[in-house]
C-alpha cells in the first residue's frame, strides 16, 4: 500500500518596495541598535553622527527628488534596505547604489545578492550612463558581493573607499 504524502511548499515572496520615512523609522532603525561606530560609518559614511541621530538618518535617507529608498521584503517583512540616488556630473547621469544593508539576523542567506540584483534592475530603468557605488576598503563582505554582480574597481578614493562601476 502506498501512502500519498502532501507537501506544502512554503512560498517566500521577496520584493523591492519604495520605503517611506515611517518604514525606515519602524523597520530599519532597529537594525542599527548596538552596531559599532565603525560598522555604521561603513554603511552610512564618515559624516554620520554617533550615537545614532534618528533625524539625521531620516533626513539623509528618506525619499527626495534625487534619492529613492527601498525595502527588500520577504513575506511582507522588511529584511533589507538600499537606495538609488541620481546625480548629473559633467553631463554624465550616474545612478548610485547607496546604504545597502541586510537586517543583521538575515545576513548570510543570499538576501544581499537579491537586494543588489533588484537595485541594479531599478537603476537601469532610469537609463543612466553609469551605475556606481563606493565601498570601504575593509568591508570584506561587501567587497566580495559587488564583483559577483559585475561591479568593477575603478580607483581608490582618498577617504578609504573604492569606487566601483557596473560593467554594462
Ligand atoms: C554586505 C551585505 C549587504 C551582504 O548581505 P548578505 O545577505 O549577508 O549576503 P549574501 O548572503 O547574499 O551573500 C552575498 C555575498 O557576500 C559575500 N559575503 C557575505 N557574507 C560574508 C562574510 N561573512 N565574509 C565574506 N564574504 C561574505 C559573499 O561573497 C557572498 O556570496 P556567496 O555566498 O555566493 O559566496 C551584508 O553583509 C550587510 O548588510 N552588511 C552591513 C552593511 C554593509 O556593509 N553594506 C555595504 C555598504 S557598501
Amino acid at each position: 500500500m502506498f501512502k500519498i504524502l502532501a507537501y506544502k511548499e512554503l512560498s517566500t515572496e521577496k520584493c523591492l518596495v519604495e520605503a517611506s520615512r515611517e518604514d525606515i523609522q519602524r523597520a530599519v532603525l532597529p537594525w542599527l541598535d548596538g552596531l559599532s561606530e565603525k560598522y555604521l560609518r561603513n554603511i552610512f559614511g564618515p559624516k554620520m553622527p554617533y550615537p545614532i541621530d534618528e533625524k539625521y538618518i531620516l533626513d539623509s535617507f528618506g525619499k527626495t527628488e534625487k534619492n529613492t529608498p527601498f525595502l527588500l521584503k520577504e513575506n511582507h517583512n522588511a529584511v533589507g534596505f538600499g537606495s538609488v540616488m541620481t546625480q548629473i556630473k559633467k553631463n554624465e547621469k550616474i545612478s548610485w547604489l547607496c546604504f545597502i544593508l541586510i537586517a543583521p539576523k538575515k545576513k548570510g542567506k543570499g538576501l544581499g545578492h537579491l537586494l543588489v540584483k533588484k537595485l541594479i534592475s531599478h537603476a537601469k530603468t532610469l537609463h543612466p550612463d553609469s551605475i556606481k557605488l563606493t565601498v570601504y576598503m575593509d568591508n570584506i563582505e561587501a567587497l566580495n558581493l559587488y564583483p559577483m554582480h559585475n561591479f568593477r574597481f575603478i580607483r581608490c578614493l582618498n577617504d578609504g573607499k573604492y569606487l566601483m562601476k557596473l560593467k554594462l
